[in-house]
């Protein structure tokens, strides 16, 4: 009778569990790998719910389309799991080729139940990508959004509809955000699953570990994590973002061993930042305290609307060194430091923080809260170590549809001899200290006249 309980009682867990998660898996396989159908067997051993496909590069424009498609719906099948695909392939019309990017959802059946078309150029006149988000309900009773590309970082959070799964496809474009730093914090703030050709980010936990070439995960139903863990990522080789808009300004190492406060405002912007750093740090690589708002090129195809506090280490005192690698580590120990800002209200606001040591979740803290026609962002942390990024990035997509300017860091509106001698890598410096250069040359330029 016991034994049968245990049974019984063992059964009702599995049977509750069931209910709650499901299991993702994503594949880790060289970029070359097209065919995935014993991939995606081996998911099925593994009961995997839904399987999400490596995205291929752009280049890799399919001619046997048809052929791949039909390779992975028997695969599904076989293996009674959904299986979500990502493929590039040349559409014909009105004469002309286009190239059109797809997301395919695949059921347990082999059928495909959802697709989400998008063309590769802004100029394609035969598909045009879809307003709305594009959904599918599994099996399972989980609603999935379906997602490509810079989706996640384009469109306004308000139309995610409340919903706790996503499925993202596709490469990325190597803009300023690197994909798993977005992912990840995205994931976070949103409090969703994000099951990505990258990876599986699970809410506020982060993203799931794994050897092997295919890596799952137990998901919860409602999205959620057991635990949470600060949403810190490893420096990206990534070409470093471009801060030429950006105000800039030196952090003071030496105030900073006391302790102390700054401000740096862009346009009506402002980041206040709050900087204690341990007295025995050395300053091996000099930081910037960065503030932008306005609009952006975000990749090739898109400009858009951002506001930005952050905090980054640079190899000189000028701008377009701040974005050190992977290979890159510093000395400095940030005992505290802190940003915090009123971003404008009902945008997205993220936490961005590059550190290639380990930063336990109790020393990490991002609050968010509306207050008047702003809401107040905090992103603060204790010991902080080999930090190359700091801050939060905010999207502004009231500015989407703005076009990008670039602005003369030369404001003042009187002709101005100097600038004539200094070209851009002049500009280039950090505002701060450009400032300073210009009044030193104004000094030295009426000690010469009075000479003459
Ligand atoms: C789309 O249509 C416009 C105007 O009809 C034309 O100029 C352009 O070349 C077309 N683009 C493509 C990729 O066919
Ligand atoms: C960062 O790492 C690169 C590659 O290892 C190296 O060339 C560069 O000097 C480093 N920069 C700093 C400021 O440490
Ligand atoms: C970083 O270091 C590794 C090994 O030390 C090297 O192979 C790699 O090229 C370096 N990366 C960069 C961007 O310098
Ligand atoms: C945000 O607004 C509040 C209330 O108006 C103000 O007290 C605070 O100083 C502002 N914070 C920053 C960083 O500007």
């Amino acid at each position: 009778m016991k034994i049968f309980g245990l049974v019984v009682c063992f059964l009702c867990v599995n049977f509750l569990e069931a209910s709650e998660t499901y299991k993702a898996g994503v594949l880790h396989l060289d970029k070359d790998a097209t065919n995935y159908a014993p991939f995606i067997y081996e998911a099925g051993k593994s009961d995997v719910d839904i399987l999400v496909l490596p995205s291929p590069e752009p280049s890799d424009i399919i001619d046997n389309y048809d052929e791949i498609v039909e390779s992975i719906s028997k695969a599904a099948k076989e293996s009674s799991l959904y299986v979500v695909a990502h493929l590039y392939e040349k559409a014909r019309c009105q004469n002309k080729v286009e190239v059109v990017e797809s997301n395919l959802v695949f059921d347990r059946e082999g059928t495909v139940v959802s697709v989400y078309r998008k063309p590769v150029s802004n100029l394609a006149n035969c598909t045009s990508s879809p307003s709305e988000l594009v959904t599918f309900t599994t099996d399972f009773g989980v609603t999935f959004g379906l997602l490509m590309d810079e989706d996640i970082v384009l469109r306004n959070v308000e139309y995610m509809k409340g919903l706790k799964n996503f499925v993202m496809t596709g490469a990325g474009d190597g803009s300023f955000l690197s994909a798993s730093q977005f992912s990840t914090s995205w994931a976070f703030v949103n409090n969703v699953n994000l099951i990505s050709s990258n990876g599986i980010y699970i809410s506020k936990s982060g993203l799931q570990t794994g050897s092997g070439s295919l890596v799952v995960a137990d998901l919860n139903k409602n999205g959620g994590s057991e635990f949470s863990s600060a949403p810190v990522t490893r420096p990206s080789n990534f070409p470093s973002e471009d801060l030429s808009q950006y105000m800039v300004k030196p952090l003071d190492m030496e105030a900073s061993t006391l302790g102390y406060k700054d401000t740096v405002c862009h346009r009506s912007f402002c980041c206040e930042f709050n900087i204690k750093t341990s007295a025995g740090s050395k300053s091996d690589v000099p930081y910037g305290l960065a503030a932008f708002d306005g609009v952006r090129p975000y990749s090739t195809r898109h400009n858009i609307g951002a506001q930005t506090c952050a905090v980054f280490a640079c190899a000189g005192l000028y701008k377009r060194s701040c974005g050190l690698g992977s290979n890159n580590s510093t000395n400095i120990i940030f005992e505290r430091i802190s940003v915090a800002a009123n971003f404008t209200k009902q945008n997205a606001q993220y936490p961005i923080i590059q550190s290639t040591s380990v930063l336990p979740t109790e020393n990490f803290k991002f609050d968010a809260k509306p207050h008047g026609i702003s809401t107040q962002v905090t992103l603060e942390i204790v010991d902080g170590q080999n930090l190359l990024k700091f801050g939060v990035f905010g999207r502004d997509f009231s500015k989407d549809f703005e076009s990008f300017a670039v602005e003369s860091s030369n404001s003042d509106s009187t002709y101005n001899i100097y600038d004539l001698i200094f070209n851009e890598d002049v500009q280039e410096f950090f505002d701060y200290v450009w400032i300073r250069l210009r009044i030193l040359l104004v000094v030295v330029s009426i000690y010469v006249l009075e000479m003459m």
